[in-house]
């Protein structure tokens, strides 16, 4: 079978390199992809929103099955558009994917159904958050309804920076049509945990935890990013919260959305926080994470394309998902400067050996004349499996230091929390 993946950082080669482990898979396209995944499925110069041209294509091409990862094209309906031209597609429709489309929505199906997650507010009109904000206390925490690249969300410090997120948001356009309504929250304490998902709208089934690490800077320091590295299993995340997720989260969540008419089909992404009440959600994305799919699928013993067969075909009760007992790590190896300005077009040099259980996913770079060059922010993960997190940890970080390119950089603390709180145990 031909299959197609729309995408074209780290996450999307991760899922390439497990779907290749399928037999019956005897050709991968990517759309658009990078030069760095090149030797492992054939890039296709269409972007990741194009629509239109992504049907066309499968057409053309006769493809048997499309995976869509990104969340701008489940969002705008690329899996409704697969499927009405008689594609199986991996991933939400637009319907669906209105969980992470939306905060308004998200959290309305939260309050709706009582889902733990913060208290809030939704604001339309830039006046009256302005006017709720002066009876809050601070920190007060003000999102940007729609999809903001992960930077639509600030925790301000005073009411002051949260008038400014505001302002900046509803009359700036920051975020363009994202930030015209804003959600102003309550801020909550406590350990961070992904729990990506998969779930046929009928049964789900959660992957093993992991912890993102979403600040550029060691110590958790500096600006917000798509994500600087994880670490799985999230240690924080024991069998009795796992178990209280299920029944207070997990479940609740998939039959909030039949009920609502917008079956979840695909990998539902819940951003947890564990408070001192208990766990509450935090987000909800309609699909994999990055860098979260590179080091949750390092783990991932069992076939991913059979899985994401029986997602589609709505029998996932008989799947196999089986994880290894073991733990991985992802660094992400990024531009000097991201996320703010940074340069690129150097020349990258990877390992011959990055070791056992290595793997390097590349994110954001392109192919000239036989050379990668950096064309991203963040340009790869090196990830890394073992049987303890520690040992993970550590063949992740010998492997990173083995990459070269000019102006790289990387956190040198991936997993030093965790690490500890494995250690308080
Ligand atoms: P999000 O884009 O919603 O994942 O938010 C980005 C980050 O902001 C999260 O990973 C949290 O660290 C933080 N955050 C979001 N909402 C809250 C909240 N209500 N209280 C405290 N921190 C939050
Ligand atoms: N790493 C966070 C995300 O994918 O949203």
């Amino acid at each position: 079978m031909k299959v197609m993946v729309v995408g074209g950082g780290g996450r999307e080669h991760a899922i390439i390199k497990a779907l290749k482990k399928n037999p019956a898979i005897e050709k991968l396209y990517v759309l658009p992809g990078n030069g760095g995944m090149a030797a492992d499925a054939e890039c296709v110069d269409i972007g990741a929103k194009d629509i239109e041209k992504q049907v066309d294509f499968a057409l053309k091409n006769r493809i048997g099955y499309a995976v869509v990862a990104p969340d701008d094209p489940l969002v705008l309906g690329a899996v409704d558009a697969l499927e009405a031209a008689g594609i199986p597609c991996f991933g939400p429709n637009r319907a669906a994917a209105l969980i992470e489309g939306s905060k308004a929505f998200a959290k309305g199906l939260m309050k709706k159904y009582g889902i733990p997650t913060a208290a809030y507010e939704v604001f339309d009109d830039k006046e009256k958050a302005l006017a709720y904000i002066d009876g809050q206390k601070p920190p007060i925490v003000v999102k940007a309804d729609g999809l903001a690249l992960g930077k639509g969300v600030v925790i301000a410090g005073s009411r002051e920076e949260a008038k400014r997120a505001v302002v900046s948001m509803m009359e700036e356009r920051r975020f363009g049509d994202s930030g015209l309504r804003v959600v102003i929250e309550e801020f909550l304490e406590g350990p961070e945990v992904t729990v990506l998902s998969f779930t046929d709208g009928k049964t789900i089934v959660p992957m093993v935890s992991s912890m993102d690490h979403k600040r550029a800077l060691d110590n958790d320091e500096g600006p917000n990013t798509g994500g600087m590295g994880v670490i799985a299993p999230n240690p924080f995340y024991t069998p009795e919260i796992a178990a209280r997720c299920m029944s207070e989260i997990f479940l609740p969540t998939v039959r909030a959305m039949n009920a609502e008419g917008r079956r979840f089909k695909g990998c539902l992404y819940f951003g947890l926080m564990l408070t001192e009440k208990g766990p509450r959600v935090i987000e909800y994305n309609c699909r994999f994470g990055d860098p979260e799919a590179q080091a949750v699928l390092a783990l991932l013993e069992s076939d991913l394309f059979d899985i994401m067969r029986a997602v589609t075909e709505e029998r996932l009760s008989e799947a196999e998902v089986r994880f290894s007992g073991g733990a991985s790590c992802c660094v992400v190896v990024a531009s000097q400067g991201y996320p703010e300005k940074y340069e690129t077009g150097y020349e990258i040099a990877l390992p011959d050996e990055p070791g056992e259980g290595v793997d390097i996913y590349v994110a954001g770079a392109r192919l000239d004349n036989g050379r990668l060059l950096t064309s991203g922010g963040r340009v790869l993960g090196v990830t890394a499996a073992a049987g303890s997190l520690g040992e993970a940890v550590e063949k992740a970080y010998r492997a990173a230091e083995k990459v070269r390119f000019e102006n790289a950089r990387y956190r040198k603390d991936i997993g030093k929390r965790a690490l500890e709180a494995a250690r308080r145990e």
